[in-house]
């Protein structure tokens, strides 16, 4: 099994960095993604292994999206979805689903698709996977053909103050650049959850508990947009946070 800091070759590190900023959550499809992009997605949901979580692409009627939430359109035209499970006793397996649910999407967004995390707005029973015994499903990611190319003008974020203690503009530019990529990243009816700091001897990257899985994703974002060596420690949130590294040079 592989480390966070390993999962991304040099090459595919720099495309998902450069989808970060063009995905966003689709609601609306066009067709299920062509049988190349397929097998490029499920190759990539094979690679995207962490310890305690792991993907598995489906096909699904597109019924199984339900209503309304908070606002958000019903998903329409989706057939095709990955399946975020994790073992929830395995340390960590919630924020390693974030990170692979999230690099699923980067990839998918890379190759022109849409997708959109979906924890909520979905009929559970319809599912019927082979999963082991102590796995749960975290979320689903819808991904498809878009209807439209381009995302939303507006993305609804907390500024940098909100999300970052201290005044960012002291920080190293390498870490600017980590805290603008966790500021867009997507998170649950878009709480946004995540609180950054840099102290002397460490970059923390924090949520509560509960939100372990939207601090996954945001880990995601953080570690493409860092170009230093640097090695990633997870704690268990109470006495420590649930993420950082050691301070950047
Ligand atoms: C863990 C998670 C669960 C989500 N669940 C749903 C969902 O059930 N239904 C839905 O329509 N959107 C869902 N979303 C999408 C968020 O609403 C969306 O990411 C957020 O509003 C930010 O918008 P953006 O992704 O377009 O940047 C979810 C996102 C995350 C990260």
């Amino acid at each position: 099994m592989t480390t966070l800091e390993k999962l991304f070759n040099p090459a595919q590190r720099q495309r998902l960095y450069q989808a970060i900023p063009t995905r966003y959550s689709c609601r609306s499809y066009v067709g299920a993604p062509s049988t190349a992009d397929w097998a490029s997605l499920g190759y990539a949901a094979e690679r995207f292994a962490l310890p305690g979580a792991r993907l598995l692409l489906h096909t699904v009627s597109p019924d199984i999206f339900t209503g309304i939430v908070l606002g958000y359109g019903k998903i329409t035209g989706c057939t095709t979805i990955a399946v975020l499970a994790a073992s929830i006793a395995t340390p960590h397996s919630r924020i390693h689903a974030g990170i692979l649910g999230e690099a699923f999407c980067l990839e998918a967004t890379a190759l022109g698709l849409g997708t959109c995390w979906v924890a909520g707005t979905y009929k559970k029973k319809q599912l019927a996977l082979p999963l082991q015994a102590d796995e749960t499903v975290l979320s689903i990611i819808a991904v498809g053909v878009p209807e439209k190319a381009t995302p939303p003008d507006a993305r609804k974020r907390k500024s940098l103050d909100r999300i970052c203690k201290g005044d960012i503009l002291l920080w190293p530019q390498e870490l600017r650049r980590v805290a603008e990529a966790v500021q867009i990243a997507p998170s649950a009816i878009n709480l946004q959850p995540w609180e950054m700091e840099l102290t002397a001897d460490r970059f923390i990257l924090n949520a509560p508990e509960r939100q372990q899985l939207d601090l996954g994703i945001a880990v995601c974002h953080a570690e493409l947009a860092m170009e230093s060596p640097h090695v990633w420690h997870f704690g268990d949130g109470k006495r420590e946070p649930l993420a950082w590294v050691r301070a950047l040079p």
